[in-house]
């Protein structure tokens, strides 16, 4: 239980989920999206307007292999990480359990309606980019959490239960 790294389309509750993990099971939880963040001290959706999509998935590949190197993190990852069978490899190379949280669609949609901090929102149809994603999640991921609306330490405890069932 001390390298899970959680998966997921964007507005799933990855790094909500992550949080819970850390609070109730004293796991040390990093997200990777503001790890680069502070990294490179530039907001990511000025990362592809600045220097491209290509650019900060470099980035994000750089800190899937810095940090997963490293045993004992939840890593709540960027929802277009494990898409890249690169960033999948080196998680698993290194031991970690991936974890899916599969949230329904329709809640998803309802929890970025506003949302105005994902670049790729701007540039892509929801349903396409979701459908496309969902198969390379399903095959990415050790572990698959199907999840509607239930809260984060709801969720966390469903993960927690899975990860010591397997
Ligand atoms: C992305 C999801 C974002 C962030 C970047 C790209 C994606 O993370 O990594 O904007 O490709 O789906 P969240 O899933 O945390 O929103």
């Amino acid at each position: 239980m001390n390298a899970i790294a959680l998966c997921g389309f964007m507005g799933c509750g990855k790094t909500t989920v992550a949080l819970a993990l850390e609070k109730n099971y004293k796991l040390k939880h990093i997200d990777t999206d503001k790890y680069i963040e502070e990294k490179e001290n530039m907001l990511i959706s000025q990362m592809f307007e600045n220097f491209g999509e290509n650019y900060f998935r470099d980035k994000e590949h750089d800190a899937i292999c810095t940090l997963s190197k490293e045993k004992g993190f939840v890593l709540s990852l960027g929802g277009g990480a494990v898409t890249f069978e690169r960033n999948v490899k080196a998680l698993k190379e290194n031991g970690y359990k991936i974890v899916f949280i599969n949230t329904d669609l329709a809640i998803i949609k309802k929890r970025l309606e506003n949302d105005s901090s994902r670049p790729l929102l701007k540039s892509n149809d929801i349903d396409t980019l979701y459908n496309s994603r969902l198969p390379i999640y399903e095959s990415a991921s050790d572990i698959i959490i199907t999840c509607s609306d239930e809260d984060a330490d709801t969720v966390a405890q469903m993960i927690v239960n899975k990860i010591k069932k397997a």
